[in-house]
């Protein structure tokens, strides 16, 4: 199998992680939809989210919330994540769908996770996306059973319902989320599904149950405590003793001691990117910095050849460990040839957070005669934080007449960059 913790950029962008959070809690009675409860001061959908962050397997997150529920949406679109939010439906399943329908064209593995297992760690998103990679249709995370199961009648016209059978309980296990799966086969059983008769239809309690129905095998991976289903007041109560348990130092512990790669100290990456001024025979629009400079010379390339913006772009990968612009940007990427400067840095800054990041801030220095930068300077601070959601500061200086970047036939931009995981 391929280790768990480390996944190639591709592997990222063709994964997708639903999450459905639009049940309405009944059985935990607090009158608020279950994932907006609050569980040591972060409601259950930002816990669910957050270790999706973490776990950085996938780019594509689908959030499925009650419909009219703007305290939801709130907190879904304001979490680092910016998950892909739709509206869900009256039952799981239904919103299981919902969340199906927003799938990316690129998407090759769907993970779909209950809201309700807030704290299931970011490891069995994880072991589940690898073991789809391995070559798994379906993967689900199961815990042994404890207590003893027997089947009974349920006949409504039973007077006391009898035992009809006890199976073998090394056999049984408990069934747990994030459930992985080959995502055009689990949208081919959706679609055979919907011609099923109700009976049959109702019958699938998950989206596990509806593989094994067209006969596809589901692996398992071992499921943790802390992936436990939040239904009732009790449940509540022992998630909050399992979040307080693991405070920030003992958490950090926990995953050093298990050889997890989720960092949860800062990174810092550096980036470096040099263009040479256009000859003056083709004319070329001089963009740096995410602006445009009218009286200047524009820089050679195949972009735009905003030096700074490259270098920001490449500091931002360097300090999240996912490669530089030639892995992402690269020839098996046209659609990003000729992409401006500030396209590439919002997209950067994208597959940094879907790696399970957040940017704290980029700096950029660049030595060159030209552009005269002091008076832009603020403009071009504020064009590139807005690309990449995040503090970038730009500053330039010059060579004292030294090398190419003194005599004005190139620049050199340099740029360092600060991420890091959030904390929960
Ligand atoms: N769910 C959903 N849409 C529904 C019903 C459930 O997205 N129509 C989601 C829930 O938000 C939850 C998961 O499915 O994350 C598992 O459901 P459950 O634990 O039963 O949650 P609720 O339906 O909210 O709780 P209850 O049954 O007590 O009302
Ligand atoms: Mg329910």
């Amino acid at each position: 199998m391929s280790d768990p913790s480390i996944f190639s950029v591709q592997e990222i962008h063709q994964t997708a992680i639903i999450v459905v959070a639009a049940g309405s809690g009944t059985r935990l009675g607090y009158g608020i939809p279950k994932a907006l409860v609050p569980l040591g001061g972060r409601t259950l959908l930002e816990h669910a989210l957050d270790r999706i962050q973490l776990a950085g397997c996938a780019a594509q997150v689908i959030a499925v919330l009650p419909e009219n529920d703007e305290g939801l949406a709130d907190h879904a679109a304001h979490h680092p994540l910016h998950p892909h939010i739709v509206m869900g439906g009256a039952t799981r399943t239904d919103s299981v769908r919902a969340g199906l329908g927003a799938l990316g064209p690129d998407i090759q593995r769907v993970l779909i996770h209950d809201a309700a297992r807030a704290l299931t760690p970011p490891e069995t998103f994880r072991e589940v996306t690898a073991a789809l990679l391995a070559g798994a249709h379906a993967v689900i995370p199961v815990l042994p059973v404890i207590d003893t199961i027997k089947s009974v009648t349920t006949d409504p016209g039973a007077l006391q319902p009898h035992v009809t059978g006890t199976p073998a309980r090394q056999n049984l296990r408990a069934v747990q989320t994030p459930q992985g799966f080959d995502a055009p086969i689990l949208l081919a059983a959706h679609r055979a599904a919907a011609h099923w008769d109700q009976d049959r239809a109702e019958a699938v309690t998950d989206d596990a149950m509806l593989m094994e129905m067209i006969g596809e095998r589901v692996d398992t991976v071992p499921g943790t405590a802390q992936g436990l289903k939040i239904t009732t007041a009790p449940d509540l109560a022992l998630a909050e003793s399992m979040l307080s348990a693991s405070t920030p130092k003992a958490s950090l512990m926990t995953q050093q001691e298990s050889g997890a790669s989720a960092p949860l100290i800062p990174r810092t990456g550096i980036g470096i990117d040099v263009h040479a001024v256009a000859d003056p025979s083709e004319p070329r629009e001089m963009w740096l910095a995410g602006l445009r400079f009218p009286d200047d010379q524009g820089l050679s390339g195949h972009s735009d050849g905003d030096a700074v913006a490259h270098a920001a772009c490449d500091a931002l990968f360097s300090a999240a460990g996912i490669g530089d612009l030639g892995t992402h940007f690269g020839t098996d990427r046209p659609e990003y040839a000729g992409a401006s400067g500030t396209t590439l840095l919002r997209e950067a800054a994208r597959l940094v957070r879907a790696a399970g990041f957040e940017i704290g801030n980029v700096a950029v220095q660049f030595v060159g005669r030209r552009p005269k930068f002091a008076d832009r300077r603020l403009e071009a601070d504020a064009v590139l934080s807005e690309a990449a959601g995040a503090p970038i500061t730009v500053t330039a200086t010059t060579s004292d007449g030294l090398g190419y970047e003194g005599s004005g036939t190139g620049i050199t931009a340099y740029a360092t960059a600060l991420v890091y995981s959030p904390r929960h």
